[in-house]
């Protein structure tokens, strides 16, 4: 498990974040997902070091990038833990669903030019998902792991994307 340790180092390194292997949930599908999550926390700290009219646009048009593919990350997870028949389904997908609302919110703000931090959000978004990486995605991953272990695993649900719901 990722400790907060952990999560911190990432933190440090001049605000960008890195894939690790550590971060790994053990399905490609996933890991792959996580790591365009990381790449666009990046692209949106990256318009954060900018400081002009461009950069606003840059970052608006980013923002709703990372929303529309946080949306479909959160809908695979949730296909591929229904699919496993994962106990903590629902705790998980509460958690998706009020980022998602955090997320807009904060969209929202920056829209409307009131009361926000670009530093301050995109440093929100890395810690964010590290953590939850880190916790609720390791929690399916170790049931998915228990399901192999005991030879109750349908391989092709690993593969579950939400575009052939
Ligand atoms: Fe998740």
């Amino acid at each position: 498990m990722l400790t907060g340790q952990a999560v911190r180092a990432i933190s440090q390194d001049n605000g960008f974040v890195h894939w690790d292997s550590r971060y790994s949930v053990g399905i490609p599908l996933i890991d792959d997902q996580h790591k365009e999550l990381i790449r666009l926390t990046n692209e949106l700290y990256e318009c954060c070091l900018l400081n002009d009219t461009a950069a606003k646009a840059a970052f608006m048009l980013t923002i709703k990038h990372t929303v529309t593919y946080v949306k479909y990350h959160f809908s695979a997870e949730e296909k591929l833990m229904q699919n496993i028949q994962f106990p903590g389904l629902a705790e998980h997908k509460k958690e998706h669903d009020a980022f998602v609302v955090q997320v807009l919110k904060e969209a929202k703000s920056f829209e409307s030019g009131k009361q926000f931090v670009p530093n301050q959000f995109v440093h929100f978004l890395k810690d964010w998902t590290l953590s939850h990486i880190g916790v609720m995605d390791k929690k399916y991953a170790e049931y998915i792991r228990s399901l192999k272990k005991q030879g109750l695993l349908d391989k092709t649900v690993l593969s579950a994307s939400p575009v052939n719901q």
